[in-house]
């Protein structure tokens, strides 16, 4: 039996985050420079966002570029902006075809004019579909994000626009870049590393976390599969005890 199969499609996490890791160390084991990973990487990315939307997920958000990434070798940046660039282009069609969207998140305005292009047009061209919304992290932080939302509320409360009192946690939500998004109900890392690395730090408060030691080139759907599975059996208590859960209202 497939492990799609074993998927409660009643407990699906609506919204799964990735951090996609590893393509560098991939490419070593193979002989190849780092770059090669990444190529190997975007196979992934298409057979996890098929995946996903088999599985009935609404977002995936796949952090593609961090904000820190900007200071890899700029032959590396390079390749990575034209993978970028190439991949969505080419990839545009099939998200049509299989009815995803595609949104950003990030300072987008600081990648190369090309790439930001070809990323509006996509956005543009994939709009209207319904089905699971791919949500790429463009040269993204968590704490960029974070600071531009201060400095916007500050410069509120500054001209009079808004009082102090009226800020909540659903006022800061709004100034984020994954406004209207739900948060991600389970995050996933690829590489047996065991960090965050500057993503999504407010929308990850009550995330479930799923390590694995697989690299992201090798990362399929059936290993998203598991992922779920493995999320499906966690207990998600947001500060409650077990007790309170199983109890009756
Ligand atoms: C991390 O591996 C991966 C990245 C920084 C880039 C991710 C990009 C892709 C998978 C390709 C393009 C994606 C899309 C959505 C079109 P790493 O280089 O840090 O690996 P390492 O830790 O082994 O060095």
């Amino acid at each position: 039996m497939s492990q799609l199969q074993l998927i409660d499609k009643q407990n699906v996490p609506q919204h799964i985050a990735i951090i996609m890791d590893g393509n560098g160390r991939w490419a070593k084991q193979q002989g190849e420079n780092r770059i090669f990973g990444h190529y190997e990487g975007v196979n992934s990315v298409r057979d996890v966002v098929e995946g996903a939307g088999e599985a009935g997920v609404k977002y995936i958000t796949l952090y593609a570029f961090s904000t820190e990434n900007w200071n890899r070798p700029k032959e590396e940046v390079d390749a990575l902006m034209e993978l970028l660039v190439s991949t969505i282009s080419m990839e545009t069609p099939q998200l049509n075809k299989k009815n995803v969207s595609l949104q950003a998140i990030g300072n987008l305005n600081s990648l190369p004019p090309a790439c930001l292009q070809e990323l509006n047009e996509s956005i543009e061209m994939t709009s209207k579909n319904t089905g699971l919304k791919l949500i790429l992290a463009l040269s993204y932080s968590a704490k960029w994000e974070l600071t531009e939302a201060v400095k916007h509320i500050a410069e509120n409360v500054k001209n009079g626009t808004l009082a102090v009192k009226d800020i909540s946690e659903k006022l800061i939500e709004n100034e984020l870049c994954t406004k209207g998004i739900p948060d991600p109900e389970l995050m996933i890392r690829t590489s047996g590393e065991h960090r965050i690395s500057n993503f999504l730090l407010w929308q990850l408060a009550y995330a479930e976390f799923y390590f694995t030691e697989k690299l992201w080139p090798e990362f399929r759907k059936d290993d998203l599969f598991t992922a779920i599975l493995n999320y499906q059996n966690r207990e998600r208590r947001f500060g409650k005890t077990s007790e309170q859960l199983t109890q009756p209202k």
